[in-house]
């Protein structure tokens, strides 16, 4: 798609369905529009409105709001979150109170808490001046209508979705335009259930073609945890019933009953010679894996039939044969549960 036809399509949907009567809209002013911009950073419209009226009410221009006592200012924050946000609003007031209100890219991202986007989006909208924003909304439309992969917050993705920025932004209707695909980031190319049917960009958009939409943007990498293995035994009796242990009271799943678990798959038959349980049929199903909040739990389920001639394995509230297919009011961890499920499936 060219940048023509972007612009065209993102602009007729803006004309029909942007939003148009927000509160710093009406009128529009660099003051107003910086202030909107950084209260609107990390936070989204419908908590910023009733915020942005009661600092303009207070504080109708820059020299008012730059004279204000610091407390004042955070008081009137509160609730709004990022006070640093409010505290170098206010030190950027004083600055501008000073030295005028900045109109080049240079001299306002030297104001403090205005970095390069929120820059961007004053000086495009307040002032109509071509220049590119890169907020998390437009991050995740370009990502999307570009297939661009990769955490968008990694230092090449971040330069490939800059570039792509400026490379779609307009001479004309600028102010429009930067509104338009914020508002499109924020209604329409959504996080979740993206609405891509009523979205002006489909029929050129990759990740809608390639069916990958919800795969972008790409999330940061979590740092990893390690993966703990281990082997589950599911030993059936020839009355359908399965062997449980009663775990230990502390630790993971303590005081649960749990299937029996071994390290490895190596000592199965060890494991049944002790209980005296002889195998008839051994079936080892597909690993699955349980994840805790500091570990992956990769456990690899082993099907037995057994027969126990002795039922020397039956321990009075530490092992038991259990109907899976009957009773529930036993506790089971989760993945145990699971597994009995798929089994009743079957
Ligand atoms: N998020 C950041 N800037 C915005 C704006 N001008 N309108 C709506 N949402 C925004
Ligand atoms: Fe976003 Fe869907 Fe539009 Fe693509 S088609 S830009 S994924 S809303």
């Amino acid at each position: 798609m060219t940048p023509e036809n972007f612009q065209l399509q993102l602009l007729a949907w803006f004309d029909q369905s942007g939003r148009k009567d927000l509160p710093w809209q009406h009128p529009i002013s660099s003051y107003r529009v910086w202030l909107s911009e950084v209260m609107l950073q990390q936070t989204q419209v419908v908590t910023v409105i009733p915020y942005f009226n009661k600092f303009i009410k207070r504080y109708p221009t820059v020299n008012e709001l730059a004279n204000a006592p610091l407390d004042d200012v955070l008081s009137l924050w509160a609730g709004l979150g990022y006070y640093a946000r409010a505290r170098n609003l206010h030190k950027a007031a004083k600055q501008i109170a000073k030295a005028g209100f900045p109109e080049t890219l240079e001299s306002l991202v030297d104001l403090p808490g205005v970095g390069r986007s929120t820059a961007g989006a004053v000086l495009s909208i307040a002032f109509n001046k071509s220049h590119a924003i890169l907020d998390g909304n437009v991050r995740r439309v370009l990502a999307r209508f570009k297939l661009i992969e990769g955490w968008t917050g990694g230092s090449a993705v971040n330069k490939q979705l800059w570039d792509i920025s400026e490379y779609f932004t307009p001479d004309a209707r600028v102010a429009d335009y930067t509104q338009a695909i914020m508002d499109l980031g924020a209604t329409v190319c959504t996080r979740s259930k993206p609405l891509c049917l009523q979205c002006p960009l489909q029929s050129d958009c990759l990740a809608l073609a390639q069916d990958k939409v919800h795969l972008l943007p790409t999330p940061k990498l979590s740092k990893k945890i390690p993966v703990k293995q281990l082997v589950f035994i599911i030993a059936t009796n020839k009355n359908g019933e399965i062997l449980l242990e009663k775990r230990p009271p502390t630790g993971i799943w303590g005081g649960l009953w749990s299937l029996p678990e071994l390290e490895n798959k190596q000592d199965v038959s060890a494991w049944a010679d002790k209980h005296q349980l002889v195998i008839h049929k051994r079936t080892e199903l597909k690993v699955k894996r349980h994840t805790f909040s500091h570990y992956h739990l990769d456990y690899a389920p082993i099907q037995l039939i057994v027969d126990s001639p002795t039922n020397n394995v039956m321990e009075a509230g530490l092992r038991i044969w259990y109907k899976h297919t009957q009773h529930k009011n036993i506790a089971l961890p989760a993945p145990i549960n699971q597994l009995f499920d798929e089994f009743k499936e079957e």
